[in-house]
């Protein structure tokens, strides 16, 4: 048991006390951003004066000696450690002896850790962002591929009107287009640099905390000392997002499941993305759908957590926030391989086209259409509505459609019937007369289409700038 603390100790911690309080075993993959951090805040020491630019530059090399040694294997990172700023500390001490002793100088954990955990959820958000891209960038091809291809519109999963699969798979891109965007939110908000808080009282160190901040691609430093080294919110918003990403994604794994199914029979998933049965030979599962609608639960359980352990703690750090990690860090893992397993199974997905459009034929989704027929020939809404009601009935009893009625089969329901009847409610006609703002015709996907590349294109711009975006004004 290395500890940095003793002087004030008498006794030794107990060793299940000691494994209880570690958070080595998870904080160990902050050790990049603990690093960056340490390298930043020597330098500004060595500015102000406060260490000497040769004690500045011994602290580099010690560290940038660890990093590598426990890159290639040498350095082992072990329970011997309370977690991972003590682990780096005590080593560099060890490799370049006083110098190594300074580095801590004007810094308490407390704001270091918040300082590890933004740097790192900070290239999370960005590396989730990018995931994302790659999802609309599938969803975009598809929605092109397949701006013909007809397929039922469901409401209570019960077939309403005709659609097509652009506009079905349009809906999914607005969800994860918005998604993106408030990842650029959270990042906006977030990207302010909490060193130089100390333990909660800022320091009497003449702290240079704007040089820092711009170091570490900051846009500046966090206004209030006691909220820097406590706020956790911005993590709170990220599993949020994350949640709401993983909502997404498991109401379209939820359809892809239906769609997979042999009653529906819409898609095939590739054999990359399916699993067999240990006993019926036939079988061909989603599991990776259905894993994504099961591992959602477990990102609302992180973010549930976080809100919890956050509720009851006075200020400013509490022991309590170390439970931070492990939730955010289950939560951010699990999320991008969802997004990245639902991508490439998408791209790989095979849409059964005729099987959709003769669905979306079958099933009277061209109900509402005949009474919108009728209205234009100057019959009210609502006793259209019922004429047709009517019809269907005697349609199910006879098992067919209504467009396979005679015109005088027709007429005996109303006598506004004429010839183009059929023509009205053909499928075709159907989807490509809706020509609102949003609806399914061919016209109005376009124009959805040209809004999709001007999104897409900003946002990988976005994406390869150094400061992160701020999509907002340009929505
Ligand atoms: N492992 C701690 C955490 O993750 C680091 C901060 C420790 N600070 C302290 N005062 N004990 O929150």
């Amino acid at each position: 048991m290395a500890q940095l603390w003793g002087g004030r100790f008498q006794g030794e911690i107990s060793e299940l006390a000691w494994k209880f309080n570690a958070s080595i075993y998870f904080d160990k993959r902050l050790i990049n951003q603990d690093v960056l951090g340490s390298k930043a805040h020597v330098k500004m020491l060595a500015k102000q004066g406060i260490i000497s630019d040769e004690e500045c530059l011994s602290i580099h090399k010690g560290l940038d000696s660890i990093i590598k040694d426990v890159e290639d294997g040498k350095l082992e990172i072990t329970d011997k450690y309370e977690d991972i700023h003590s682990f780096i500390e005590a080593n560099l001490i060890e490799r370049i002896g006083d110098a190594g002793k300074k580095m801590h100088t004007g810094r308490s954990r407390n704001d270091q850790v918040a300082l590890d955990m933004r740097l790192y959820t900070r290239e999370e958000v960005r590396h989730t962002g990018e995931t994302l891209f790659n999802l609309l960038k599938v969803l975009d091809n598809l929605m092109r591929e397949h701006i013909d291809t007809y397929m039922p519109g469901f409401t209570h999963l019960q077939k309403a009107q005709p659609v097509t699969l652009a506009h079905h798979l349009g809906a999914y891109f607005e969800m994860f287009k918005r998604d993106a965007t408030r990842l650029c939110d959270i990042y906006k908000r977030m990207n302010y640099c909490p060193l130089g808080a100390g333990a909660l009282a800022g320091t009497t160190y003449p702290l240079d905390r704007e040089f820092v901040a711009l170091q570490l691609g900051f846009y500046g430093p966090t206004v209030n000392s006691m909220d820097s080294v406590s706020d956790r919110d911005y993590l709170i918003e990220f599993l949020s997002a994350l949640s709401l990403i993983m909502m997404h994604l498991s109401r379209f794994s939820e359809e892809v499941i239906i769609w997979n199914s042999n009653e529906y029979n819409f898609v095939t998933i590739d054999d990359a993305y399916s699993t067999g049965s240990s006993i019926m030979p036939q079988k061909k599962n989603p599991d990776i759908a259905e894993l994504v609608r099961g591992k959602t639960g477990r990102v609302y359980g992180s973010l549930n957590s976080l809100l919890v352990t956050m509720k009851g703690i006075p200020l400013a750090y509490d022991k309590d926030m170390q439970e931070d990690k492990e939730v955010s860090f289950d939560a951010i893992d699990n999320t991008k391989n969802c997004i990245i397993l639902f991508t490439d199974m998408l791209r790989s997905m095979k849409f059964n086209k005729d099987v959709m459009e003769k669905s979306a034929i079958r099933g009277f989704t061209d109900a509402t259409d005949a009474a919108d027929y009728l209205v234009k020939k100057g019959v009210p809404f609502r006793d259209a509505h019922g004429i047709i009601g009517r019809i269907v009935l005697n349609c199910i009893e006879k098992n067919c459609g209504i467009s396979d009625l005679s015109l005088d089969e027709l007429k005996s329901f109303s006598d506004k019937f004429e010839n183009d009847i059929y023509e009205a409610i053909s499928l075709k006609n159907i989807i490509e007369k809706r020509l609102t703002i949003g609806a399914p015709s061919k016209a109005s996907m376009k124009k959805a289409l040209e809004k999709n590349k001007e999104f897409l294109d900003l946002f990988w711009t976005r994406c390869q700038s150094p400061i992160y975006p701020d999509l907002e004004s340009d929505d």
